[in-house]
This record gives structure tokens, sequence and C-alpha cells, in this order.
């Protein structure tokens, strides 16, 4: 059965205090998990360490990096290697978030690699799709999710796929405030489900989770996780406020 997940992207924000009290904060505020349901912080490479420790014990949350690069150690300096993420703890890895794609040229192919590097490791990938405007604009979404799906997840066989986690993050919706509907949010997450299922099968389809991103608050959360297509969201700025993120984890359907 698919988990409902809600998962913070901190991004490039806090400092190491700020990152403290944040989880100090959310910590001390009330939330019920069931076994279904799960919590990811993607935080800065900087603070991982520190989230994890303070997590430690916690059933059904996790720790995430926002990034880890194609190759396993040597001679890459700045990068920051699966390897190294695994021996801090930390299992989950956000692949392709469009921020990456953009200012970090990330194509398909090298995330490819990447959800490959991370399977064959056992971590989790959270991998992100989603349009930009443009392409919204001119109702090619489909096609262009499709692509990015097929170049990116459906070299990989079933046993693979269904330990993936999707993230349909529309580029114009991320940071905007304007958040995609409802209705636009489970029309594509259907959509992607259903590509799953042609590639694979109805039960590997259903069995992986399709998180929403973009401007999820938690003014808009329960709206949006009740989509039946929607298992959860990725949150950026919210994320960074400990009651709007308690409230969007209290959202889980
Ligand atoms: P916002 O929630 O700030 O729109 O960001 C969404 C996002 O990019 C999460 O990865």
């Amino acid at each position: 059965m698919r988990k409902q997940i809600a998962a913070a992207n901190w991004k490039m924000n806090l400092t190491y205090q700020q990152a403290e009290n944040l989880i100090d904060d959310l910590l001390a505020l009330p939330h019920n998990l069931n076994n279904n349901q799960q919590v990811i912080f993607g935080v800065p490479f900087p603070y991982l360490t520190m989230v994890v420790d303070k997590l430690k014990g916690k059933r059904n949350v996790f720790v995430a990096a926002q990034n880890c690069y194609t190759k396993m150690n040597g001679a890459y300096t700045g990068e920051t290697s699966i390897e190294m993420l695994q021996s801090i703890d930390v299992n989950h890895i956000i692949i392709g978030h469009s921020e990456r794609r953009e200012y970090f040229n990330e194509s398909n192919e090298m995330l490819a690699a990447k959800v490959d590097l991370c399977l064959a490791n056992n971590a989790t990938p959270i991998f992100c799709c989603g349009e930009p405007l443009s392409v919204r604009e001119t109702n090619e979404q489909d096609t262009f999710v499709a692509k990015q799906l097929k170049e990116s997840l459906f070299h990989l066989i079933a046993e693979q796929i269904v330990k993936v986690v999707i993230a349909y993050e529309p580029i114009w919706a991320i940071g905007t405030g304007k958040t995609a509907t409802s209705q636009q949010a489970q029309d594509i997450q259907a959509f992607i489900r259903n590509e799953i299922a042609k590639q694979y099968s109805n039960d590997i389809a259903n069995e992986i989770s399709i998180l929403y991103g973009g401007s999820v608050k938690a003014a808009n959360a329960k709206e949006i996780f009740g989509m039946p297509d929607v298992d959860g969201g990725l949150v950026g700025g919210a994320s960074l406020v400990a009651t709007e993120f308690n409230a969007i984890i209290n959202a889980l359907s």
C-alpha cells in the first residue's frame, strides 16, 4: 500500500541555529502518524547529522539530502556521494528538483544515473518532475512529464520502480504562491500513475507514492492531499515554519 508522505524541502535556507530551532519547535507540536504515513526532512548538507540525531528513534520520520553525485567517491571537488550520506544514516535523496535541472543543468540522463545509484544502494530517491509555465500554457504538460519519466525512470525494472517516490512539481507553482488547483494536481498525477501502469502494471502503479509540490500550505494541504492520486506533498516555503509544516503533516489523509 502506498505511503502518505509530508516531505519538507528546506532548499538553501536557514542557519544552523535556525534549523535546530525549527526541528525542536516541530518536535514540540502534536502530530500523530499512522503506520502508513511518513514525514521526510530534506535539509541542507551541513545540517544532516544534526537533524538525523534529533530525529533518532522517531517512527516513520526520515531525513533526506537534496542531491547527490553520480559517482561513489573520487576527485569530484564539492560533490557529495551516496556512500557519504549513508554513512551518516541518510537514506532518502531528492533527485532532479527543477532548481537542480534549471540552475545546474541536470539532464534526464544524469538523473537516471542518480536514481540508479540510489536504488543500487537501497536508498530511496524522491524523483521530481514537472513542467514550466510555457508548457502548461500550451497544455502540453502530459507529454513533457511523460518524457521526464521515460528518460529517467522507465529503464528500471518493476522491483526497482516501486521503491521510488515521485514528486510532481509544476515549476510555475514553486515559490510563487500560485498553487495548482487540486483538480489540476489530480489530473496530471492520475496521468503519471497511468503512465506507470502502462509501462509496468496497475499493481505497481498503485504502490508508488506520488507527491504534489508547489506552494503547498497549511491552508490548502487538506484539499490537495484529499485527491485520490495525491499521496502527500513536497513542501518548500511552508516547511520553514514549524506550525505551518506541522499542520501540513496533520493534513495527510
Ligand atoms: P514551495 O512550496 O516554496 O512552492 O516549493 C515547492 C518545492 O519546490 C518543493 O520542492
